[in-house]
């Protein structure tokens, strides 16, 4: 397993090169994203910074992040191949971005965790807001 961690490349999304593969990561998820490509490009290229992880050039996991690039960033997406997951690629994904919007400068880096992906986040030191003594609100859709 050693040897294929190296194999993988982590860089930042090029839409021309690696689209495709990201529409087909979010369809492998069955994320509603995949249903309306167009809007799903759109997203991304407003996005302030994407990541792919690559294996022999076929994108096998994505993630990006929004920011006002001076105080705040929230991280929107990390998707692995379903294939692919427990290989540490997450884990790089993240550090990518979070590195990219380094605490020393940004007050906060944020989102909003999946069910069942808690625990991941937490191996990555992201704490609950109450850790902080902060409350989360959000308006949220139910179908999606
Ligand atoms: C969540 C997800 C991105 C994790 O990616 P991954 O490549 O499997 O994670 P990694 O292998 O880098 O895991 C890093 C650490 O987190 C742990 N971890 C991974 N997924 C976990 C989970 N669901 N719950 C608890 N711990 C988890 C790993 O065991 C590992 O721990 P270790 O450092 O002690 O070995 C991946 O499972 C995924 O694509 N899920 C579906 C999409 C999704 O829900 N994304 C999150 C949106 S908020």
């Amino acid at each position: 397993m050693a040897t294929m961690k190296q194999d993988v490349t982590i860089r930042e999304a090029v839409l021309a090169d690696h689209f495709l593969g990201i529409v087909e990561l979010y369809r492998a998820h069955g994320w509603t994203h995949a249903k309306d490509p167009t809007r799903l490009r759109r997203a991304i290229e407003c996005s302030s910074f994407s990541v792919v992880a690559l294996y022999d050039d076929e994108v096998i996991g994505f993630a990006r992040a929004m920011s006002d690039e001076a105080f705040a960033v929230y991280i929107a997406d990390i998707l692995v191949s379903p294939d692919r997951q427990r290989q540490g690629i997450g884990r790089r994904l993240t550090q990518e971005i979070l590195r990219h919007y380094p605490l020393d400068t940004f007050h906060h880096q944020v989102l909003v965790a999946e069910r069942g992906a808690e625990g991941f986040y937490r191996k990555l030191g992201l704490a609950p807001v109450s850790t902080f003594g902060l409350t989360a609100f959000i308006r949220s859709r139910s179908d999606v």
